[in-house]
């Protein structure tokens, strides 16, 4: 008996003198694990007597009851002690300034896109959508491109397989088939809900969206942006068309220092028709826009020809109207300085960081409508 009662001293002695868990997690392992000390006395029950059972069996057991219970105590003690020094050591700074959480970005072509509708918006034009597919009599026949003329092809079309009526529907190649959809009085069923049902003139519209070309290079995207713009009323000439643009230039580049010049042009649903330059100096390398002595082409326009007024129902005789179409992703490249129009399309985020815009610091629709 003094055996165990030595044993349970010790052990007890040595569970208290235990400075941390690892120590009390050795110390058990040691007495209660399989080849622990209390573990082979416990073995030792089966060769007894029944009755030397009767009288030891009890006494081991309390032993192993009290070292368990004497070592769960400690342990918790020690965790406690553990964690409180934890919690001691470790302070929390609730001064500290929180972690900048990242934040998305305006992509520039929408920025670009947003402030020239606000600058239209202002000058009182409505915006007009139409859809990406479209057919080829909004997007040439309408538009006057003569039938399987070549001047289809000054387009590089995407056109779709043809479809069981032996029509090929086509990505649209500019925003102008949108003027065709808005002048069409029997236009009345539109696609889709938010493409505008033709209307009676008064019309003066932008058309803000995507176009698609095969094409591809450091001024070219398959697919870009234009925004289209068409005025039909009576009396209307080219100083409309000409002073229109000259103030967009102004307020979209926020100076009065842009100059312009129009140069004569052909496009098949104008008539004159002419392409406008802005000028720019090109001698750094990079085009910069209200000083030098360079030019630089940014839209096309002119009066809208009689036979596109003639295919949409509108007596050219009592109407007359100009239109406008131009590249929105370019129009943003030389407002905010970026080389490569290819860069926009290109998803690369460390790039849209760098140029992308706030949506709530940056001028936008919002701000500039009101
Ligand atoms: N649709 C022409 C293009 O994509 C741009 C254009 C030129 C639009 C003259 C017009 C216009 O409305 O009158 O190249």
């Amino acid at each position: 008996m003094t055996d165990l009662t030595q044993l349970q001293s010790d052990l007890t002695a040595q569970i208290a003198a235990a400075t941390d868990v690892a120590g009390v997690e050795a110390i058990r392992v040691a007495a209660l694990g399989k080849s622990g000390s209390i573990s082979a006395l416990l073995k030792t029950l089966g060769a007894m007597s029944p009755d030397e059972r009767k009288e030891k069996g009890p006494l081991i057991n309390q032993l192993r009851d009290a070292v368990s219970a004497a070592i769960a105590e400690r342990k918790t003690a020690l965790e406690t002690a553990e964690l409180d020094a934890r919690l001691a050591r470790e302070s929390l700074d609730l001064t500290l300034p929180a972690r900048p959480r990242r934040k998305g970005s305006v992509h520039p072509t929408m920025q670009t896109m947003d402030e020239m509708v606000a600058v239209f918006a202002e000058m009182g034009f409505a915006v007009a959508e139409g859809p990406d597919i479209e057919d080829d009599f909004h997007n040439f026949t309408a538009l006057n491109f003569p039938p399987k003329h070549p001047a289809r092809e000054m387009h590089d079309t995407f056109f779709f397989n043809e479809g069981p009526d032996g029509e090929r529907k086509l990505l649209r190649t500019h925003t102008s088939p949108v003027q065709v959809r808005a002048m069409r009085k029997g236009n009345t069923a539109p696609p889709a809900p938010w493409i505008a049902a033709g209307q009676e003139p008064p019309i003066r519209i932008i058309v803000p969206g995507r176009t698609y070309r095969m094409d591809s290079d450091a001024t070219h995207t398959p697919m870009f942006h234009q925004i289209e713009g068409l005025v039909i009323d009576k009396g209307i000439h080219m100083g409309h068309l000409k002073w229109t643009l000259e103030t967009f230039i102004a307020r979209f580049f926020e100076t009065d220092a842009v100059t312009t010049r129009f140069r004569p042009h052909h496009f098949p649903f104008t008539e004159p028709s002419a392409e406008m330059d802005v000028g720019c100096d090109r001698s750094g390398g990079e085009v910069k826009i209200g000083t030098g002595s360079d030019w630089l082409e940014i839209l096309g326009c002119g009066m809208v020809h009689p036979n596109v007024l003639r295919h949409c129902g509108i007596d050219p005789d009592v109407y007359q109207g100009f239109a406008f179409g131009m590249g929105v992703d370019r129009l943003g490249t030389l407002k905010y300085g970026m080389p490569d129009l290819r860069d926009m399309f290109a998803s690369d985020t460390r790039w849209l960081a760098h140029y992308g815009f706030s949506a709530f610091q940056a001028p936008n629709l919002v701000s500039g409508l009101s």
